[in-house]
């Protein structure tokens, strides 16, 4: 149904795809390292877009492919939030091949809803990655854009930030999920 907000939307390429449901710890697809991508095709094309609008749609900063229960090695982050569209990227097969300093900030994750912990990371890294079309470029990045390529770059590996946690803090973590999950509430 149309509706008088509807209209007040500015005019933007209409969205024609699905909008992914994220999936939550403990899925096993988070825990898997996803497929490398060989072809770069509108398939593709398709998916990157559902993926900014899935990862809007639940208020993220960043999404693995792994979080929508596809087990490929794409991630789509915006750390502005639609502020910027120069912040919109897209890396497809990414590649750690830098790392720098070191910074502890408090990270959260769509699979993972109401837990916040500090994690340490690089302060710097810098990544290799191919876009849609399948060409290699580079990217670098600081403080939230570091912290947001390491952590979506550990989804396509498999790994959570709770995995990145001291042993004594992810039992912490586990123990809250599992009263969320007697609760019904995750
Ligand atoms: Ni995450």
């Amino acid at each position: 149904m149309a509706t008088k907000t509807a209209e007040k939307v500015p005019a933007q390429k209409k969205f024609t795809g699905k909008i992914h449901t994220v999936v939550k710890w403990p899925e096993p697809v988070l825990a898997k390292r996803g497929e490398e991508i060989t072809v770069f095709d509108k398939a593709l094309e398709k998916l990157v877009e559902e993926m900014f609008e899935s990862m809007y749609a639940a208020q993220g900063i960043g999404l693995a492919a792994p979080q929508i229960a596809i087990s490929k090695r794409i991630t789509v982050i915006d750390v502005s939030f639609r502020k910027d569209p120069a912040d919109k990227l897209v890396l497809i097969n990414p590649e750690v091949i830098q790392l720098e300093g070191k910074q502890t900030e408090e990270e959260g994750c769509l699979s993972l809803p109401e837990i916040r912990e500090k994690v340490n990371r690089a302060a710097k890294v810098r990544v290799r990655a191919q876009n849609v079309k399948g060409e290699w470029f580079e990217v670098e990045g600081e403080e939230l854009l570091a912290r947001a390529l390491q952590h979506e770059i550990d989804h396509l590996d498999g790994v959570l930030f709770i995995d990145r946690l001291s042993r004594l803090k992810r039992e912490l973590v586990l123990r809250k999920i599992r009263k969320l999950q007697k609760n019904g509430e995750w």
